[in-house]
Parts: structure tokens; sequence; C-alpha cells
């Protein structure tokens, strides 16, 4: 384990079994739906990288990636509450069927203005697919319709998380140590 890390919740194995469930249950609720190439993924970057590009191969159905990037966080612990759009999708949306795969939904704000942002492109449907959500009271509500795991309010780093940029490509997620952004 890294020594910044105080302990891991969720190792490499927790995190590859849930994803296929993910994957298996959004491939059951989408055959139906999709037919043609009209399955899109979105990928919150950067957070959401590891997430979305395993999360992707546990579909069993014709789908297009997409990226997009948004910030809300600069090098804090907390949300600065603003959210910009850094990196807008290569392809237009409208009239397909798009999946937000998300790393964590914190205070939610980062969904809720991505959420809107894309409804306004008239999309088929829209749902989204977080790794995890922290338990918090004050969370705004967002319509998440699959959730990999819920977690602690506590500060987490590893697959895809990071900390000022750092710790991303642990594969396991683990809570990072205080003392590391009290400094
Ligand atoms: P929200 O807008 O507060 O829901 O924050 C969403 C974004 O904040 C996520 O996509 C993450 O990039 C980041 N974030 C929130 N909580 C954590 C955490 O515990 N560790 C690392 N990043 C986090
Ligand atoms: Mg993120």
């Amino acid at each position: 384990m890294h020594e910044d890390v105080s302990r891991i919740i969720f190792s490499e194995e927790d995190i590859r079994n849930r994803v296929r469930e993910l994957g298996q249950e959004i491939t059951k609720d989408y055959a139906e739906l999709v037919e043609k190439n009209d399955l899109v993924v979105v990928c919150v970057l950067r957070g959401a990288v590891m997430f979305m590009t395993d999360l992707v191969r546990e579909i069993d159905l014709p789908l297009e990636m997409d990226f997009m990037a948004a910030s809300s966080y600069g090098n804090s612990t907390k949300s600065s509450g603003v959210v910009n759009i850094q990196k807008d999708l290569s392809s237009e949306i409208t009239g397909k069927h798009v999946i937000i795969a998300e790393d964590i939904l914190d205070s939610g704000l980062t969904l809720s203005k991505l959420m809107e942002v894309l409804s306004s492109r008239n999309p088929a449907s829209i749902s989204v697919c977080a790794l995890l959500r922290k338990n918090r009271p004050d969370q705004v509500d967002v319509n998440c319709r699959y959730v990999g795991f819920e977690c602690p309010d506590e500060f987490i780093v590893g697959y895809g998380l990071d900390y000022a940029e750092v710790y991303r490509n642990l594969g396991y997620i683990g809570v990072l140590k205080p003392s590391v952004y009290a400094k």
C-alpha cells in the first residue's frame, strides 16, 4: 500500500467485480433500446478514465466513447462550487442514448451541471453511472441510475481519483492521510 494512504476501501478485485456487474446491468437495460450505433458513453476526464475504459469493456453492445473535461476542484480537497467545462464532446449527441461515466458524486455540482449541459442537446436519453457516491447530507440531488459503491465522506484517491494530480495510477481506492493535504 502507498505510504500516503491510511486504508484501502475498495481493492482491485472489488472494483473489477463491481464494474463487471455495472456493465452487465447496462447491457441488459440498453439491449432493447439501442438500435444502430446510438449509444454513447461519456467519460468525465480525468478522474473517470480508468473506470470508463474498464466499464465499456464490460458492456456487450455497440457503443461510442466520447470525452469531456470539467473541473470544480483546483488543487484542494473541497469543491470550489464553480464548474468549468474545459473540454467538450467531439461528437453530437442529439438523438443518442448517453451514459455519463463519472468517478465520484461528492457535492453533486459537477454532475448536475453536466446533466444540464448535455440534456439541452436533446439526446434520446441520458443517465449517470458513477463508480462512487459519497454519503453527504448536503449533496445536490442528482438522478444517478447506476452507482458502483457508496463511500464514506473522506478524501479518497486511486483508480483515477487524484489529490493535486497524484495517485490516479493506484489500482485500488484508498483514504488519503489527512497529513498529506494538511501541509
Ligand atoms: P462534485 O462536483 O463535488 O460532486 O465533485 C466531483 C468531482 O470532484 C469528482 O469528479 C472528483 O474529480 C472530485 N472529487 C470529489 N471527491 C473526491 C475525493 O474524495 N477524492 C478525489 N477527488 C474527489
Ligand atoms: Mg472528476
